[in-house]
């Protein structure tokens, strides 16, 4: 099948196309900047927030199935620029799903679980969704221009994604695993509840709601729901690090420039019961890690 990805230099569409040529299909790699990924597929340079960029990529990998994993994800700096992230997060996917369409592609877009408010999480395929902040807006209005202009489409939430090696800035688990490596001390929320996801895992599920065009919205995180604090202690655990590192803190004492949702999470009782890639819990996650980590994957 040929397939499109964008947002190829990153954590999770880096690792999406690497799996996809394994599984034997013939990838375009799509990101803005110079070509940070390895693997053996082509790659496009280009700003998908532009029309024109989009149709070059589209005529370049004449694609079956596009997924469309590009974002602005820093959401503090989407806060102080909205424009940036309404370009990146909301126009970028009003391109990517006209085009897809003009061309009879199938759409997977990735979204996230900040659509909703946290108030009552975790949340179902088929939870309202309430998004606050310039990241959380932006992302929600992504996914209604799919919903408008695509054809054929999937909305794939994810959350929280972490693996190494990470993309060109720290994530979560890369973060941690390092200052707790370093002897540092970390501080952890221990009133954030999110669905820690492992950037490889979902990138197989990606790859399988792509193979199989499966319509509809998906969560495709982790399995396990557990706060910030949880995450590290479970992961300090793993690698054998030490858990008093590891401080209690409030996402109220953070003062960030956007707020988060803290009662989180995503559901994916659909993912296990349609998904042969099926989502990985806390532990089987965090040993996945362990061996990137190690570089014995
Ligand atoms: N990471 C998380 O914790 C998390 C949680 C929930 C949902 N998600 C969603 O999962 C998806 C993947 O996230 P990620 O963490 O893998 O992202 P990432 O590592 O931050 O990578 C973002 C990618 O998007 C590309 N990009 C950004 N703006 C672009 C534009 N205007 N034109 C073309 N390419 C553009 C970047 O290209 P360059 O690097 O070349 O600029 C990069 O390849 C996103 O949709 C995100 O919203 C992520």
């Amino acid at each position: 099948m040929r397939i499109t990805v964008t947002g190829a230099n990153g954590l999770v569409g880096s690792r999406l196309c690497r799996w996809l040529v394994v599984q034997g299909h013939t990838v375009t790699a799509v990101a803005r900047g110079e070509r940070r990924t390895v693997g053996d597929f082509d790659y496009l340079s280009c700003d998908l927030a532009d029309p024109e960029g989009v149709a070059r990529a589209m005529s370049t990998g004449r694609p079956e199935v596009v997924v469309h994993t590009a974002s602005m994800t820093e959401v503090d700096a989407c806060e102080r620029n909205p424009d940036a992230a309404w370009a990146a997060n909301t126009l970028a996917a009003a391109h990517v799903a006209r085009h897809a369409r003009a061309g009879g592609a199938h759409l997977v877009h990735v979204s996230t679980d900040y659509v909703f408010d946290g108030h009552d999480g975790p949340y179902d395929e088929e939870a309202r969704p309430n998004p606050s902040g310039v990241y959380a807006r932006t992302k929600w209005l992504g996914e209604e221009a799919v919903r408008l202009l695509a054809g054929s489409w999937a909305i794939a939430r994810t959350a929280v994604v972490y693996g190494y090696p990470p993309s060109q800035r720290p994530n979560f688990g890369s973060w941690l695993l390092g200052t707790l490596r370093e002897g540092k001390t970390a501080r952890l929320f221990v009133d954030q509840y999110v669905s820690p996801s492992l950037a490889l895992n979902v990138a197989e599920q990606l790859a399988e709601l792509a193979e199989r065009r499966l319509p509809g919205i998906w969560n495709v995180a982790g399995a396990e729901v557990v706060n910030r604090m949880e995450f590290g202690e479970a992961l300090a655990d793993v690698f054998g690090l030490d858990r008093r590192l590891l401080t209690p803190s409030k996402l109220a004492d953070a003062g960030m420039a956007s707020p988060r949702p803290p009662r989180s999470g995503l559901r994916v009782d659909k993912a296990l019961g349609a998904l042969r890639a099926r989502p990985l819990g806390l532990s089987a996650s965090l040993e996945q890690f362990r061996a990137e980590a190690e570089g014995r994957v």
